[in-house]
């Protein structure tokens, strides 16, 4: 059994600053992460939501700061890859999958990459398929689907491995008023099934109030809404 209160994500005075220090975006950023919690990063555009989602999930290091996700130092290049690999998922604002492969080569590139066998893969991306209704455009290419099933696409792709925690930037961004709705919900009935954390980005209040709790980023700060 998992511990009920297990913490995925602590973050101790993060700062970041880009070009040479002169564009100061996170300054002393701290957060507390535990299984289940679905939190929302709410604020203006350039506000710094991308940069933290990066900070945490490996993608760019801290100036300086302490971070443990999953009982890993994302910042540290020895354990980005197994963080990436077995722990944490990314859904990225524009999905960012290979357009010209189909939806199943896209999915299984994960499952490779964690060594995981074939039919474990088949299996898993069959079931992700199903709950998020995509099953009837597995063989499609990407190039060739909706913005909405893209994105649904993308989701089962930080799913496949099981993670614990999934960090999800804006990932209604692209899509129109419905269909962001739609992935939205979803999102939140995965994660609540499996009991997954989620960070999401966004500068959408009602996708925001629909969060466990919210976390403004304003002045290079965090603070609860
Ligand atoms: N690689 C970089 N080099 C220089 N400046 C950067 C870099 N990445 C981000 N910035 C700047 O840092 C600030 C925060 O950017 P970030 O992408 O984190 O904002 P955001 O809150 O995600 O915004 P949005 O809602 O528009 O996605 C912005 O002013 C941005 O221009
Ligand atoms: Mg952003």
């Amino acid at each position: 059994m998992s511990n009920p209160n297990e913490r995925l994500v602590t973050a101790r005075d993060v700062w970041k600053t880009y070009d040479h220090g002169r564009i100061a975006v996170l300054q002393g950023v701290s957060l507390d992460v535990e299984r289940g919690e679905v939190v929302a990063l709410w604020g203006a555009s350039g506000s710094g939501k991308s940069t933290l989602l990066h900070l945490l999930g490996g993608l760019d290091v801290p100036d300086r700061g302490d971070l443990n996700v999953c009982g890993l130092d994302p910042s540290r290049e020895q354990d980005r890859l197994a963080l990436r690999r077995e722990h944490l998922g990314f859904v990225f604002q524009l999905h960012n999958l290979i357009p010209d492969l189909t939806v199943t080569e896209n999915l299984r590139v994960p499952g490779l990459a964690a060594g995981k066998s074939a039919a474990e893969i088949e299996a898993r991306l069959r079931e992700l398929a199903a709950i998020v209704g995509i099953s009837h455009r597995l063989d499609h290419r990407i190039q060739d689907l909706s913005g909405g099933e893209r994105q649904r696409t993308a989701i089962c792709r930080a799913l496949m491995n099981r993670p614990r925690l999934l960090l999800a930037d804006e990932p209604t961004g692209s899509l129109d008023e419905k269909t962001g709705d739609t992935v939205f919900q979803l999102l939140k009935q995965l994660a609540e099934r499996d009991r997954i954390a989620v960070v999401l980005a966004t500068h959408e209040r009602r996708f925001a109030e629909a969060c466990h709790r919210i976390l403004r980023v304003r002045e290079g700060r965090l603070a609860e809404v």
